[in-house]
C-alpha cells in the first residue's frame, strides 16, 4: 500500500509539472505530438473524429500506426479507428480502399509516392481524405497530415497535392562495419553488425523518421567500402534491417568497390571488360537480390583518393559502372557513380579535375547509372561555388551529394543550419540552357528530361540519445529530406516548419528560433572561410583553424595551396590568368564568379592584393577582419537569442544547446583570432579600430588545459 502511495505520489507530481520542464532528451526528433493548445483542441478533435482505413498492408498499417500514435499525443486522447462518419479521416489507395475508389479522385499528379489530402464529403459525411497511387504515397500523406496539426494549420477546406521531385532520397551513412563512422558526430553507427539479425527499436523509429520526410533509401557503409559486408553472414543482417525499412518506403543500398572481384570474388583481376569479371558481377548481383529482393543497388567511389577503379585497367569510369549496371539492371538495380574523383599525381588544379574526368564521358553510362556530384567542386567547405559538373552533363543522370554532416563546420557543437548552404547550391544558375536553368532543374531532371534522378546527405545518424550530435543538427536532417523531396523549397519555411514541431508553436520561440538558424551559416563562413576561402581546417581532422596546415593528401595541397596567401595578397587566381577553372562554367556563370564585387566567392577565384578596395569600400585586409570578427559576433547573438529562451524550452535541450553555444563562441574566436594572426603575419597591415589582437591567439585552449572551466577560459583566454 505504501509502494502504491508513493508511486500515485510521484504520479502525480510528474503530471503537475509544466511541460517544459519535464526533461527532454530529444529522441523523439520532430515527431513529438505534444498536445495541442486549448484553441485548437476542438476544431482538431471535430476533425478526427475515426480513421478509416481499407485492406491492409504492411505499409497501410504504418500510416494507420503513426496517425493513431500522432492524434493521440497531439489530442489528448486515444484514436478510434471505424466506419465513416463526420470528421473521419480515410486513408488508402483506390485499390486498398473501396471508400476511396468510389472518390474517383485524380490521383495523377501524386505520382508513385505522393499524395492528396483533401477535404470532402464522403457517403453524405464530412471528411478528410489521405490518398495515394501507392502505399508508401499514403504513408508519405500521413506525416503530411500530422505536420498540418503540429504547425498549426486549420483542417477545412484541404487540398493539398505532393509528388517528390526526384527519384532516389538517399542518406549515405559513412558508418564502418566496427560502428565507427568516417566523418559522424553523433555516436556509434545505428547499425549494430554484432547484434543483428536480432532488431531494435531504433531501426523502426529511423525508418519513420526518414518517412516523415520522405527519404526513400539508405545506403549503410561507408564509401570507404568494407567488402565484408558481402559476406553471406552480413547480407542476412543487411537483409534484417531491409525488412524493417521496407514497410516505410524506404530501401537499401550498399557501398561497392571496383576492386570486388578480386578482393571477394578470388579473380585475378577487375577489369570491366574480362568476361570472368562480368560474369562474377552478374552472379553477385543474383546473390545479393537472393536475400534482398527488393535491394537498391550500388554507391561507389571509384580511383578517388587512393581507391581502386577502372582507370587501374585503363578503362574509363563509365565502364566501370556499366559493368556493375548491367549486373544489376536485371534486378532493377542502380549503380550510383561518384564523381568525387581527384588524384593526388594530378598537376592540375583540384578543383578542376572531376569535371575534366566526366564531361568526355557524359552519355556513356547505361540508363540506371546516376553520376553523384558532390555540390562543390571540392569537398564540403562551409561556402563553395557549384560544381561546374551540373549542367555539364545533359545525357548523363546527374544526381547531388550534400553533407548533413558538418565535417568541416564544427562537428555536432556548433550550429549551422544547412538549409541556406542547400537552397543557395539549388538556387544557383548553370545557364546551362539559358537563364533560369538551376542546379534545381538539373537534378530533378526538369532540364535535361532525366528518367532517374536523386539527391544523396552524408548522413549524421548515430547513437546518440538525440540522433544528431544536437538538437539544431536534427534540423539538417530534416531540411535535406525535405529538399530532397522538393528541390525548389525555401530553407526559411523549412525552418521554421521544423522549429513548430521541435520546440513548439510559441511565436517567440518560432521567431527567434528561424533568425538563428537562418543567420547560422553565415555565421560559419565569416568564422571560418570568410570571403571564399577554404580548405583551412586542421589537418586530417578537419577541425579547427590550421591555415598553415596540410590538409590534402598531396604534399603542396597543403592549406597554403587553397589560400595562396604572400606578401601581394591572398586568394587562389582560378580567372584565365591562374588556373581557368572559370572557364569551366557557362559564360553566365563565369562572368558572375569573375566579378569581383561578388564577395562570397572573392578568394575562390581571384588573389587579391592585401590593400585592394573591395567593394565595400574597405581594403581586403580590413574586410577580412570585419568578417572574422563578424563571425563571432552572430555567435555571440545567438547565445543571447538562445539565452531569451530558457522559460519556453525544457531544460535538458535547453542546456545542451546553451552549452555548444558557448564552445561554438569559444571557437568562432579561436579561428578568428587564429587565421587574423596567421594572415596578418603576410599582409604585415595593422588592424583595423575595434580588433585588439590577442597576444597570444591560442590563449583559449591553453587556458583549458590549465584545467579553466569553459567560461573561466572564455573570460580569460580570449580577445575582444
Ligand atoms: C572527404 C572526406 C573523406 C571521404 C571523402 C569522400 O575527403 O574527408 O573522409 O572519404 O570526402 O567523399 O569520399
Amino acid at each position: 500500500m505504501r509502494g502504491f502511495r508513493k508511486i500515485f505520489l510521484v504520479l502525480a507530481l510528474l503530471l503537475a509539472v509544466p511541460v517544459t520542464a519535464v526533461a527532454d532528451d530529444g529522441y523523439d526528433l520532430w515527431l513529438r505530438y505534444k498536445p495541442v493548445e486549448a484553441r485548437w483542441l476542438g476544431p482538431y478533435r471535430a476533425a478526427n473524429t475515426v480513421l478509416v482505413t481499407g485492406v491492409a498492408s504492411p505499409t497501410l498499417d504504418a500510416a494507420r500506426d503513426e496517425l493513431a500514435r500522432g492524434l493521440a499525443g497531439l489530442l489528448g486522447r486515444p484514436q478510434k479507428t471505424g466506419a465513416v462518419a463526420d470528421g473521419a479521416v480515410l486513408i488508402g489507395t483506390p485499390q486498398s480502399s473501396p471508400a476511396i475508389a468510389a472518390l474517383k479522385l485524380d490521383l495523377k499528379a501524386a505520382g508513385d509516392e505522393g499524395y492528396v489530402i483533401r477535404s470532402m464529403v464522403v457517403e453524405g459525411h464530412k471528411a478528410t481524405v489521405i490518398a495515394g497511387n501507392s502505399d508508401a504515397g499514403v504513408l508519405h500523406g500521413a506525416f503530411a497530415y500530422l505536420r498540418l496539426l503540429q504547425t498549426r494549420q486549420p483542417l477545412t477546406g484541404l487540398a493539398v497535392v505532393e509528388a517528390p521531385k526526384t527519384k532516389l532520397r538517399l542518406l549515405d551513412h559513412w558508418d564502418n562495419l566496427d560502428r565507427t563512422s568516417e566523418r559522424g558526430y553523433a555516436g556509434l553507427s545505428l547499425w549494430n553488425w554484432s547484434q543483428l539479425p536480432a532488431l531494435d527499436k531504433r531501426y523502426t523509429d529511423y525508418a519513420r523518421a526518414n518517412a516523415s520526410i520522405g527519404i526513400n533509401g539508405t545506403v549503410l557503409n561507408n564509401v570507404n567500402a568494407d567488402l565484408r559486408i558481402y559476406r553471406p553472414d552480413y547480407l542476412a543482417k543487411v537483409a534484417a534491417l531491409a525488412g524493417v525499412f521496407r514497410p516505410y518506403g524506404i530501401k537499401v543500398y550498399l557501398a561497392m568497390l571496383s576492386s570486388a572481384p578480386i578482393q571477394i570474388g578470388g579473380l585475378k583481376t577487375a577489369d570491366p571488360l574480362d568476361p570472368g569479371v562480368i560474369a562474377w558481377w552478374k552472379q553477385e548481383a543474383d546473390t545479393i537480390y537472393k536475400a534482398i529482393p527488393d535491394f537498391g543497388g550500388f554507391l561507389v567511389k571509384a580511383n578517388s583518393e587512393g581507391m581502386p577503379g577502372p582507370q587501374d585497367y585503363g578503362r574509363t569510369q563509365a565502364q566501370g559502372a556499366n559493368v556493375m549496371a548491367r549486373a544489376l539492371s536485371p534486378h532493377h538495380g542502380v549503380v550510383i557513380w561518384r564523381a568525387f574523383v581527384y588524384s593526388p599525381d594530378n598537376r592540375e588544379d583540384r578543383a578542376k579535375q572531376a569535371y575534366k574526368e566526366f564531361v568526355p564521358i557524359d552519355g556513356k553510362f547505361d540508363a540506371n547509372v546516376l553520376v553523384q556530384i558532390k555540390n562543390g567542386p571540392l569537398d564540403f567547405q562551409p561556402r563553395e561555388p557549384f560544381s561546374p559538373l551540373f549542367g555539364a552533363l545533359p545525357h548523363t543522370d546527374a544526381m547531388m551529394e550534400f553533407q548533413i554532416t558538418k565535417e568541416y563546420l564544427g562537428f555536432a557543437t556548433h550550429l549551422a543550419y544547412l538549409g541556406p548552404l542547400y537552397e543557395e547550391t539549388l538556387k544557383s544558375d548553370t545557364y546551362a540552357k539559358g537563364p533560369g536553368s538551376t542546379v534545381a532543374k538539373v537534378i530533378d531532371g526538369e532540364l535535361f528530361g532525366n528518367a532517374l534522378t536523386g539527391m544523396a546527405g552524408v548522413a549524421n545518424t548515430g547513437t546518440d540519445p538525440n540522433w544528431s550530435g544536437s538538437i539544431f543538427n536534427q534540423a539538417n536532417w530534416y531540411v535535406f529530406g525535405r529538399m530532397a523531396w522538393n528541390p525548389e523549397a525555401s530553407a526559411r519555411t523549412i525552418a521554421e516548419e521544423w522549429t513548430k514541431q521541435t520546440f513548439g508553436n510559441d511565436p517567440k520561440v518560432v521567431r527567434t528560433t528561424v533568425a538563428m538558424m537562418m543567420a547560422s551559416r553565415q555565421a560559419v563562413v565569416d568564422y571560418m572561410t570568410p570571403l571564399g576561402l577554404n580548405m583551412i581546417m586542421g589537418h586530417g581532422t578537419h577541425y579547427g583553424p590550421a591555415p598553415w596546415d596540410n590538409i590534402g593528401n598531396r604534399p603542396d595541397w597543403k592549406a597554403p595551396y587553397y589560400h595562396h596567401a604572400d606578401a601581394a595578397g591572398l586568394g587562389f587566381d582560378r580567372t584565365a590568368s591562374g588556373s581557368d577553372a572559370l572557364a569551366q562554367y557557362f559564360p553566365p556563370a563565369a562572368a558572375k564568379f569573375a566579378d569581383k564585387s561578388n564577395l562570397d566567392y572573392l578568394l575562390w577565384f581571384h588573389h587579391v592584393g592585401w590593400g585592394e578596395k573591395l567593394v565595400t569600400g574597405r581594403s581586403l585586409w580590413d574586410e577580412l577582419v570585419v568578417r572574422y570578427t563578424g563571425g563571432v559576433d552572430a555567435v555571440k547573438k545567438m547565445r543571447r537569442q538562445w539565452n531569451g529562451l530558457k522559460d519556453k524550452v525544457d531544460p535538458e535541450r535547453f542546456a545542451l544547446t546553451a552549452r555548444y553555444l558557448a564552445i561554438q563562441q569559444a571557437e568562432a574566436q579561436w579561428w578568428r583570432d587564429a587565421c587574423l594572426a596567421y594572415f596578418q603575419s603576410f599582409s604585415k597591415m595593422p588592424y583595423p579600430k575595434g580588433y585588439k589582437a590577442p597576444a597570444h591567439p591560442l590563449a583559449y585552449y591553453e587556458s583549458l588545459n590549465a584545467g579553466k572551466n569553459l567560461d573561466a577560459a572564455l573570460a580569460s583566454g580570449l580577445s575582444n
